[in-house]
């Protein structure tokens, strides 16, 4: 018998850095996944296999199957895993296979991605899966890897569609008018999301009024989104992501190859691009008038040498079965 999940990447249209201190952003899924399957093994041992790490848990000992780093990836799946186990009371050992079609490490949310699908196909393994439950043990868990997560890549990745999320206020569904066409482009950079959060908050420690500004003008231009997302102004919607640009590049998250792939997009007909996530490298995103231009603006960034796809928001979150 064995429990499966799957669950959806994410991107961060407006706010990311700034949700962090209390301000909105927007997200959303997008229709790449990471699939998990779970089957239950001889008591105490927890064995867990990506495309990138593979190790093997038992009790505190964790031994390398494969991979660089694997234990820091693999660390935070292993605690979720014995959360679940522990909740219901469960001796068992697991054996967890994680396939992934999500490029990892350049925030699009891989790593909430497989959290959600793997608590969520444990959850269906051993009892009956609930996605607020799910979605809050990827949560703690996340926070593991990145102590001031806002949980929001967690939400998205388990409820699906584009979210409106703020630390105050929570989480709210938008409803887009038009559909999106949108583009990813990959520097191939990887970051590290606790790193940079760091540095943001070194730059607000030592100009509280400078941030205190930018702040501002991120939530004024995240509330503008959330209108143009309402009445389906995609030209505003694109203008908005330019200067969303703007902002983090004077938090210094950018990184010149994520303004030279903006930079394509732009040239090849974007109504906007951006970095999206922590930053750092990392993925950039771009929207498009249509398809015909998603495809050019791929295209661009794929004849620049970088990897690109074109993604539509995916509206169901995490699959279990
Ligand atoms: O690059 P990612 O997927 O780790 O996104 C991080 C987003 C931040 O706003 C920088 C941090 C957070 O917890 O929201």
């Amino acid at each position: 018998m064995k429990g499966r999940a799957s669950a959806p990447a994410k991107i961060i249209l407006f706010g990311e850095h700034f949700v962090v201190y209390g301000n909105p952003a927007i997200l959303a899924s997008i229709d790449r996944r990471i699939t998990v399957s779970a089957r239950k093994v001889r008591e105490g041992k927890v064995t867990i296999k990506s495309d990138i790490a593979a190790g093997e848990f038992e009790g505190s000992t964790f031994k390398l199957i494969e991979g660089v780093n694997a234990r820091s990836a693999l660390d935070p799946l292993y605690f979720a895993a014995k959360h679940a186990l522990d909740a219901r009371k469960q001796k068992t050992g697991l054996e967890i296979t994680i396939k992934s079609d999500i490029p990892y490490g350049v925030g699009l949310g891989s790593s909430a991605a497989s959290l959600v699908a793997t608590i969520a196909a444990i959850e269906s393994l051993l009892g009956r899966p609930d996605k607020k439950k799910i979605c809050e043990s990827a949560i703690e868990a996340e926070r593991i890897i990145h102590k001031n997560s806002s949980g929001a890549d967690c939400y998205v990745s388990t409820f699906g569609g584009l979210i409106h999320y703020s630390r105050g206020g929570g989480f709210k569904k938008v409803d887009a008018k038009s559909k999106l066409s949108l583009v990813i482009g990959d520097t191939g950079i990887k970051h590290n999301t606790g790193e940079l959060v760091s540095s943001v908050r070194k730059l607000k420690e030592a100009n509280q009024m400078a941030f205190g500004g930018l702040m501002s003008q991120a939530k004024d231009i995240c509330n503008q989104a959330l209108a143009a997302l309402g009445s389906g102004n995609i030209d505003q919607l694109g203008v908005l992501m330019n200067e969303s640009q703007l902002l983090l590049e004077r938090l210094g998250v950018s990184h010149e190859k994520a303004d030279e792939l903006i930079d394509v997009a732009r040239r090849s007909g974007a109504l906007g691009a951006k970095m999206t996530g922590a930053g750092g490298g990392g993925a950039i995103i771009a929207l498009a008038a249509n398809k015909e231009d998603s495809e050019r603006i791929a295209a661009g960034i794929k004849a620049a040498g970088f990897a690109a796809f074109e993604v539509e928001i995916d509206p169901k979150g995490l699959i279990v079965g």
